[in-house]
């Protein structure tokens, strides 16, 4: 994504602040150790209220590159510094894998729901960021209305409501849709399921990136399909070039991709490559499906374009949900199948009839009503924070050949570790100290990334995350070197 300017109108003006020193930090201007200009002297320079100066250094505090000195001023944290380098291009053998990760998935699932395991598992954002008390209102209010008809269950596009605000919510982000081109469905996991049933069958080959999202392999394996990963950068995600070169040798009937804040590189495509991607596939008359199930959750505002705006005749079909904005548990989501519209309705109709209705009625009213910006503008802080604390800690007590990415949105991190760390082992000994992870194996469906993590940051950063953190370093330094077997003997 081209860097946005920081003069951005849509942002507030403490936004646009943030956004010029942490520029300017990153880059060595305002150097580790050095002061920020004195608040007095910014409010004279930049025709600002003071209070606007104090709330942008307040979030750059928050985000750890700087801290405030008692009767002195606001400095360059000292450990930025020590930030790990990024990972690089990815490089998966191009051959067509068949998927089997769900039993340790299940695994997987059963370790990180424990409650008194620090989260740091599964890419959930904490209870108390998600805005669930107002949703549960509105479902409280959806169960004793009575303006739903029930006939509405045998409507498998969902209730038009809902698909309204999806049609007035995507515009902005480049997409003309009217609500007869949307369908609801129970989350963002039956939308894909049907997308790929809709266009694929069992056996056929679909490629995703490397590393990818693990549900999205469960969901190729549970259809049959198999899986080509394609090499993907950590910055700008799908090398369209790499995709192009291996279409020419497979026949590759779906092209599944995140192209904004991707799970778990956190990386957005090019607006070029954007176009290049639909460009190339519109030729082949091969159907993308985009999951942008991060898509809004931008630390810079606006949020990018969805995929589907290159998109003229109807081979993106665009998949997300509201489990990472609103609440996981309504388990609701959309699909627009462009011209896929009619098979991918008559999945829904095998696959689960339609979606419960007093769920989508309370989404569609909490959108209505505007509490969905406040709720998405709150989370995005706490993230971007988080997110900041998580890679300067890396840089703390990680060993330093890790590698980490640097999302500009969501809330993951992809952390490349010593070549010789073995990942699951990490998992486990994490585990029985109370931290869960999720290890880079469960993103390929080729047995790769055995040395590397997806880190959940959706949380508040605080003494038990940062302990979690500690104790991950510690770990890591331990599996990159163990004690010889000599000393053992000597012990
Ligand atoms: C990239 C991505 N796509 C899809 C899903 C599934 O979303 P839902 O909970 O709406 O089924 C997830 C969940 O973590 C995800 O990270």
């Amino acid at each position: 994504m081209p860097p946005k300017s920081s003069d951005d109108p849509a942002r507030f003006r403490y936004e646009q602040l943030v956004c010029e020193l942490s520029g300017l930090i990153r880059a060595g201007t305002f150097a580790p150790g050095e002061r920020l200009p004195s608040v007095r002297k910014l409010k004279q320079q930049k025709k600002i209220s003071a209070t606007t100066i104090l709330q942008a250094y307040r979030l750059l505090e928050d985000q750890g590159l700087v801290e405030a000195k008692p009767q002195s001023g606001f400095y360059v944290r000292p450990q930025i510094f020590m930030q790990p380098n990024r990972p690089r291009l990815t490089e998966p053998r191009s051959n067509p894998c068949e998927v089997d990760i769900s039993d340790f998935l299940l695994e997987f699932f059963d370790s990180v729901s424990c409650s008194s395991i620090v989260p740091l598992g599964a890419a959930i954002p904490a209870g108390d960021l998600l805005p669930r008390e107002k949703i549960y209102g509105f479902l409280a209010a959806a169960a004793r209305s009575k303006a739903v008809d029930p006939k509405h269950y045998v409507c498998p596009r969902g209730i038009r409501a809902l698909r309204h605000q999806i049609a007035r919510r995507v515009y902005p982000r480049g997409v003309n849709l009217t609500d007869d081109d949307i369908m609801i469905t129970c989350g963002a996991t039956e939308a894909i399921t049907l997308c790929l049933s809709a266009v694929a069958k069992a056996g056929d080959v679909i490629a995703v990136e490397s590393p990818t999202y693990f549900g999205t392999l469960q969901i190729i394996e549970c259809l049959g399909m198999r899986a080509l990963e394609i090499p993907t950068c950590p910055t700008e995600g799908i090398q369209v070039t790499s995709l192009e070169r291996i279409m020419q040798h497979n026949d590759i009937k779906a092209v599944l991709v995140q192209p904004s804040f991707h799970n778990p590189l956190g990386c957005v495509m090019p607006e070029a490559d954007r176009a290049d991607l639909v460009a190339l596939c519109t030729r082949h008359q091969v159907p993308i499906i985009e999951d942008d199930l991060y898509g809004e959750l931008s630390f810079e505002a606006p949020p990018p374009d969805l995929l589907k705006k290159h998109d003229r005749d109807g081979w993106v079909l665009t998949c997300s949900s509201f489990s990472k904005t609103l609440t996981p548990e309504l388990r609701i989501g959309w699909v627009a199948p462009g011209r896929f519209f009619r098979q991918v309705q008559r999945a829904k109709l095998g696959h689960s009839l339609a979606t419960a209705i007093p769920q989508q009625q309370a989404i569609a009213e909490f959108m209505r009503k505007g509490g969905y910006d406040h709720a998405i503008r709150r989370m995005r802080r706490v993230f971007c924070a988080s997110l900041s604390r998580a890679i300067q800690a890396i840089g703390e007590w990680f060993p330093p050949e890790t590698k980490a990415t640097r999302p500009l949105g969501g809330f993951v991190l992809w952390v490349e570790l010593p070549a010789e760390v073995n990942a699951m082992c990490l998992y486990r000994e994490a585990l029985d100290r109370g931290v869960s992870i999720a290890p880079g194996r469960l993103f390929s469906a080729d047995d790769q990334y055995n040395n590397h993590i997806r880190l959940n940051c959706g949380v508040h950063w605080d003494t038990r995350v940062e302990n979690a953190f500690k104790t991950l370093g510690h770990l890591t330094h331990e599996l990159a070197n163990p004690p010889s077997e000599d000393l053992l003997v000597a012990n």
